[in-house]
């Protein structure tokens, strides 16, 4: 059970490997690459307790010697602190050009070592081992890494491609159920953008995949990294299409923002509510049936996600505060919000030509219905 999608980048191509077991293998997979048999891991203590010991195995069975830096988890260790503390023990570990640099994490790992891999020696190869379902589906493919800083998330960082991703769907088994579900977010969101098929085998056969069915879990990371990789090879830089992976995000952001990126709300969740107000408004502009909205939040409700602004504990800024929070998204084009909008499931669009006047409709909807 184990399949390869390759990302097809030219001279920055690599593969994603996805299945079971992949950790005892990972020294397999990583020795071709190396100029010597030694790796700098960085991980964050929560996976290191879980995860560490068997990596540092399976990288010990292929003769590759490791030293591994663990970090504070949570999403405030992306930081100018810990990049430079990052930074400076690759350089203390004698880290070469040549050399490889293991991410063993969720996003938040592999956005901040992805980034010092891109500025450490102005480029040092990296290996991401995604650990949570939003970073194999997401976060580990696509080059895209960085920080955040005080001004907003993601502000700062490169465009770095991995080497190679080593996506082992044994190490969702020790997710929260909530981070898990979070991370279906971004999984449903393929769906929803580019693959009403992949949408109905989704409403078929997710509540099996959350419950650890792990043939229907590789058969959906795998699917969403395909897609993923689709839109990261015509777009890698996001110039057009790439935008596309941005369904709800925008209604997401200004959440996120509203709920101070605190556990009120996680970002997946936050993805899945924007999921479903970006086709709500689709339908108001008469792009799709209003059937359409009723069957994502359908679908989100059956899986136990977060759905209506209603899940959202506390207070909320009004229709009009959360339009400006959409506004200062980094995606405003020129001052333009860009949202995405869609014909149908399966069928997303980028625009701009959205009527301020009919976001702030369809959010006091969604705000009085709390
Ligand atoms: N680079 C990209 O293209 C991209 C795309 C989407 C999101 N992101 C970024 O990803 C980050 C969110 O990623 P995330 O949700 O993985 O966050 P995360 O790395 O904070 O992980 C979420 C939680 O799960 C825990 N965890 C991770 N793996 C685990 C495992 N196997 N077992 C038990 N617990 C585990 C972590 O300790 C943490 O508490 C954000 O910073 C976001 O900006 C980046």
């Amino acid at each position: 059970m184990r399949e390869t999608v390759h990302v097809p980048l030219g001279t920055r191509a690599y593969d994603v490997v996805i299945g079971p077991g992949l950790m005892a293998e990972a020294g397999t997979f990583i020795a071709p690459m190396l100029p010597r048999p030694r790796v700098a891991v960085v991980t964050e203590s929560r996976v290191a307790a879980l995860h560490l010991a068997a990596l540092e195995r399976g990288l010990s069975a292929a003769g590759i010697d490791c030293v591994a830096l663990e970090l504070p988890p949570g999403e405030s260790t992306k930081s100018w602190t810990y990049l430079s503390q990052v930074t400076e023990w690759l350089l203390d570990q004698k880290i070469e050009r040549r050399d490889v640099v293991v991410a063993l994490g969720g996003g938040v790992i592999g956005d901040l070592v992805g980034f010092a891999c891109a500025i450490l020696r102005r480029g040092v190869r990296f290996v991401q081992l995604p650990t949570s379902l939003l970073a194999q589906v997401d976060s580990s493919v696509g080059g895209k890494t960085g920080i955040n800083t005080a001004q907003g998330k993601n502000l700062a960082g490169a465009f770095h491609q991995p080497s190679l991703v080593l996506a082992d769907t044994d190490m969702l088994a020790s997710l929260a159920p909530r981070d898990f579900l979070a991370g279906y977010g971004e999984v449903m969101k393929y769906g929803l953008l580019g693959d009403a098929a992949f949408f109905s085998w989704l409403e078929d056969n997710a509540p099996a995949m959350a419950a650890g069915d792990v043939g229907m879990r590789v058969s959906a990371v795998k699917r969403s990294v395909e897609m993923k990789a689709d839109i990261v090879t015509r777009d890698e830089t996001e110039q057009g299409d790439r935008a596309l992976l941005n369904l709800g995000h925008t209604f997401c952001h200004a959440l996120e923002a509203a709920t101070g990126y605190s556990q009120r709300l996680l970002h997946g969740e936050g993805v899945a509510i924007g999921c479903g107000l970006a086709f709500e408004l689709s339908a108001r502009l008469g792009l799709c049936s209003q059937e359409d909205p009723s069957r994502v939040r359908a679908h989100l409700k059956a899986m136990g996600l977060k759905t209506d602004l209603s899940d959202v504990p506390g207070e909320l800024p009004d229709a009009r505060g959360l339009l400006d929070l959409m506004g200062q998204d980094k995606k405003v084009v020129a001052g333009t919000l860009n949202f995405i909008l869609a014909r149908g499931i399966g069928e997303a669009f980028v625009t701009s030509d959205v009527p301020p006047d009919t976001v702030i409709a369809v959010l006091e909807d969604a705000l009085r219905a709390r």
